[in-house]
């Protein structure tokens, strides 16, 4: 009985089913607006406060890794979120991944059980080289979560793209994301490489990963 109300209950997600559509296509999905101008500004606002706080740590990598090698590698500053103590904006953030993550995992059997997710900032010719997202031996992760919280005036030649690495039938292709606000990029941890182009002014995001157990 319960399961046939379950049934009944579920409503297709145009917007969900193109992104579950992209990933199987081509193992990342980019999607323009999945934020809206105001969310991205109640966000952009909590990251800034946060940064101005001086909460922000120096991105690491891995563990034996010391900080003069790191800066050539990734040259960001990061914040992690504890959703059990949101911000308004946090929470905000939260509800729609979660809805995300419920629907992922009631259509695709993903089994995303945890998440884990970092504001970060790239100060002015700062980058992130070509990696994966499972470096730090991390298996669980299994999808790359970004969201981009710069000001809606972002031009590309503001630099900080995001280059996805992909493989067509052997052959690499790059694909290029600018980080426009609003703007999300969701892709597989575990395949995809990627890294972030030298940024001319400063670029704002969160990051995050949905993982298995
Ligand atoms: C990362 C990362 C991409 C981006 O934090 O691991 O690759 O566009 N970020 O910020
Ligand atoms: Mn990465």
């Amino acid at each position: 009985m319960s399961q046939l109300f379950e049934a009944l209950d579920f409503v297709e997600n145009p917007l969900y089913e193109q992104i579950i559509n992209d990933i199987g296509k081509q193992k990342y999905a980019i999607v323009d607006d999945f934020f809206s101008v105001e969310e991205v500004d109640v966000l952009r606002t909590s990251i800034l406060d946060k940064h101005e706080e001086d909460a922000f740590k120096k991105a690491a990598i891995g563990n034996k890794f010391d900080e003069l090698i790191v800066k050539t590698i990734r040259g960001d500053v990061i914040l992690w979120i504890d959703e059990a103590k949101s911000n308004y904006a946090e929470s905000l953030f939260f509800k729609k991944i979660n809805d995300l993550v419920g629907y992922l995992n009631k259509t695709c059997f993903l089994g995303i059980l945890h998440k884990e997710f970092h504001y970060a900032i790239y100060p002015k010719a700062t980058f992130y080289k070509r990696h994966l997202d499972t470096f730090k031996n991390d298996d669980r992760r299994k999808l790359s979560f970004v969201c981009y919280l710069n000001h809606e005036d972002w031009q590309p030649e503001n630099g900080g793209e995001l280059v996805l690495y992909l493989d067509d039938n052997g052959q690499e292709v790059e694909k290029v994301v600018y980080p426009f606000p609003g703007r999300v990029v969701i892709f597989e941890s575990q395949i995809l490489e990627h890294e972030v182009k030298p940024v001319n002014t400063k670029r704002l995001s969160i990051t995050g990963w949905l993982k298995t157990r």
